[in-house]
């Protein structure tokens, strides 16, 4: 018989290495790297006589399409991250920290679902089924007609749900608990997720049940984490937030039947997780507006605005390099507009420490942002306020210009529905809305911004 050569795979992104190393070059984490037999024992292998193909039929791009039906949840802000609901016949991964909430968001998901007359079964594999209905029963969700399973095996699992019952959506907590006699890894690691999730897939697409896979993002330890399944999923959000906040937010980072810009805000409270219409109230509900160094950023996640509150701290260092420190931003796009600052409008912080915080555990990925951070560090540098009813937008590139942004007239219709009455913004801005009392002012470039 053939030897079987086996192969090193990371843990973290699923890279294959010819042999171990500490550090993986596909993603650079240290210690994820685990031996493995490539085929997993799955069928196949060396020995096997190839089988002869089977042509298919070749067809057109136009044709009769129908609209992926849908399960909704009736949960507002779940329904708008997945695009509309749960796409049946699809496979959904929900990954995030352990502790952030996945189980608890579900668990309402399919208690909200079953009142709506849908089958759904819940397969734990990390709780015992006395620990699942106790949080069911903490989310007033007791009484709903959900099955419930605790298992772990994927041929038992698969048993299970095919078994007469005919589920409209199947929920897995979690991928890293599944195991399959198939594959000779050990639970946990890449093959045997990978094994776990295509199973739970294929039965998505023969049923047309919708599939919903919770996966734990890991940072160290040697589970695979829910980056090694992405690309097998119809669909892939993210649930993050911060835990000394009750925020949640639900980004779709993939998504085949729906837009990947949206999010989903919640708020964690003892009754489970309740959706958060508007967000922006949520994240300026603390707000300090009259200490130096705060700044209201008019962001945009998809098709709605949300006005989050940027903090920055610039003080004397007392080290020999002073340190930047970033929460919820870009610490290299800090890096460069502290280095736009310095440059161009001569204000030197190479003296001082920055600390830049995003309020309520919000984490900003546009770079509209940059005005803003820039007008808070300004801000605290000279320790005065900034207007408290003004609101920040807009690029700044390396030549120190403000470039345009898109959705602006969102931007300042959201922040005039808040009581701000003004806002600096891109010279170049088209399509400004018609205002009240509201004053827009335009801004060139940063050191047009630093004089204000
Ligand atoms: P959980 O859904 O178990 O997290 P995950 O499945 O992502 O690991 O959530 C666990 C946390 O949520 C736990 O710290 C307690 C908290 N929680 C509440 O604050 N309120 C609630 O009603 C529930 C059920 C949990
Ligand atoms: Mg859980």
């Amino acid at each position: 018989m053939a030897k079987t050569k086996t192969q090193f795979l990371c843990q973290n992104c699923g890279t294959v290495h010819n042999r171990w190393a500490g550090k993986c070059d596909g993603c650079g984490e240290w210690n994820t790297i685990v031996e493995e037999d490539p085929m997993g024992g799955i069928g196949g292998g060396p020995g096997r006589a190839p089988k002869k193909g089977r042509a298919v039929a070749l067809t057109t791009l136009s044709g009769e399409t129908e609209e992926a039906p849908r399960v909704f949840t009736g949960i507002s802000e779940l329904d708008r991250a997945t695009g509309g609901g749960f796409v049946r016949g699809s496979a959904v991964l929900i990954g995030g920290d352990p502790g952030i909430g996945k189980s608890t968001l579900l668990m309402q998901a399919a208690a909200a679902l079953s009142r709506r007359g849908h089958r759904i079964i819940y397969v734990s594999g990390e709780e015992a089924v006395a620990q699942v209905r106790l949080r069911a029963q903490r989310l007033g969700a007791a009484d709903s007609d959900v099955l419930l399973a605790a298992e772990t095996n994927v041929e038992d699992i698969l048993a299970t749900i095919s078994e007469g019952k005919r589920p409209d959506l199947v929920i897995i907590d979690s991928i890293q608990t599944l195991w399959s006699d198939t594959a000779d890894s050990a639970p946990g690691t890449v093959t045997q997720v990978r094994t776990g999730v295509q199973a739970m897939i294929r039965f998505a697409k023969q049923t047309g049940a919708a599939m919903v896979l919770v996966g734990h993002v890991t940072k160290e330890g040697q589970i695979a984490g829910p980056r090694v399944v992405e690309h097998m999923v119809d669909a892939v959000l993210y649930f993050e937030g911060d835990r000394g906040h009750h925020y949640r937010i639900l980004r779709t980072v993939k998504n085949r039947f729906g837009p990947t810009d949206e999010i989903g805000v919640f708020e964690m409270s003892d009754k489970g997780l309740r959706d958060v219409s508007n967000p922006s109230e949520l994240f300026l509900g603390e707000r300090n507006a009259k200490s130096p160094g705060a700044a209201v950023f008019a962001g945009m996640e998809g098709t709605r605005p949300v006005l989050v509150e940027v903090q920055a701290l610039v003080a004397a260092t007392s080290l020999g390099t002073p340190r930047r420190a970033v929460v919820g931003w870009d610490s290299s796009r800090l890096a460069m507009i502290l280095a736009v600052l310095e440059a161009h409008c001569g204000v030197k912080l190479g003296n001082h420490d920055v600390y830049l915080n995003v309020a309520g555990g919000y984490r900003i990925s546009e770079p509209a942002a940059d005005m803003a951070i820039a007008s808070a560090l300004v801000s605290s540098l000279a320790g005065a306020a900034l207007p408290p009813d003004c609101v920040f937008f807009g690029e700044i590139s390396l030549s120190g210009a403000v470039r345009p942004v898109s959705q602006t007239a969102q931007r300042l219709k959201e922040a005039e529905k808040l009581g701000f009455a003004s806002a600096m913004l891109p010279a170049t801005s088209a399509e400004l809305p018609k205002t009240g009392n509201a004053r827009w002012t335009m801004i060139e470039d940063l050191p047009d911004l630093v004089s204000r």
